[in-house]
């Protein structure tokens, strides 16, 4: 890990990523919450999308006005990202590289860190520098939005735990596709982000990853999250 091969190879044949350009609907909520409960403008904000993909989000924060940054590991999603927001018009700033390391950014650079289903795939010590990372550049007053795997209640993650064994805690090793990703219950997701953040949502949602073809109902959680 990063593994970024893995990625790579994944975008040049999608098995497991979706090809899809619009943001999925817990991010228009979130969308929705920013702009009513907390009032911001979105010109106002400066956004970062860890794991950007092909850029549905970063495209979507950017298309309502916020300055976007996207760091994203494999080449060939920058790639179909960049076009996308060109042939929409959008100015989004695509970065290829790593956010399991230093980020080449300003401390409280950013009102709004996104980690959409991206941080799965980090070991766990790049898990720790990320979140500290993510706590430098968050600006006060910012919000941190996570969404992960969640282990509680969820039977495909079970079998997939016994099946197929990663080389740390909770964590698997994708068959064919060969991703280590790592599931949470919500105690150990408070232990570790808590450290770092304040929670102030954390829910529940259920939907089909499709793999292969196949849909496997999988748990989610979504977090947003404040600087302690
Ligand atoms: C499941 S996809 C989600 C993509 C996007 N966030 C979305 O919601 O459409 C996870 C993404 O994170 C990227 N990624 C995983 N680990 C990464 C890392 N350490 N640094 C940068 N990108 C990473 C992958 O290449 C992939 O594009």
């Amino acid at each position: 890990m990063p593994q970024k091969e893995v990625w790579e190879r994944e975008y040049k044949n999608p098995k497991l990523v979706t090809k899809f350009s619009e943001p999925q609907p817990f991010i228009r909520k979130f969308a929705k919450y920013i702009r009513k409960e907390k009032s911001w403008n979105f010109q106002d904000l400066q956004v970062l999308d860890l794991g950007s993909g092909v850029g549905r989000n970063s495209n979507y924060f950017a298309h309502k006005g916020a300055r976007v940054v996207g760091i994203e590991i494999s080449a060939t999603a920058v790639h179909v990202a960049k076009l996308r927001a060109h042939e929409q018009g959008l100015e989004v700033k695509y970065v290829c590289g790593n956010f399991g390391g230093e980020l080449p950014y300003e401390d409280k650079n950013f009102q709004i860190v996104l980690d959409v289903t991206s941080s799965n795939s980090l070991t766990d010590a790049e898990r720790k520098v990320y979140l500290q990372e993510v706590c430098r550049v968050l600006d006060t007053e910012g919000i941190f939005f996570v969404r992960g795997l969640l282990k509680d209640g969820d039977k495909n993650v079970k079998k997939l735990l016994e099946q197929y064994p990663g080389s740390e805690k909770d964590t698997y090793k994708m068959p064919k596709m060969g991703l280590e990703e790592r599931v949470f219950t919500r105690k150990d997701f408070e232990d570790l982000y808590g450290v770092f953040f304040k929670i102030i949502k954390f829910e529940k949602n259920s939907s089909y990853s499709v793999f292969d073809g196949v849909p496997y109902k999988r748990n989610f959680f979504i977090a947003y999250l404040e600087k302690k």
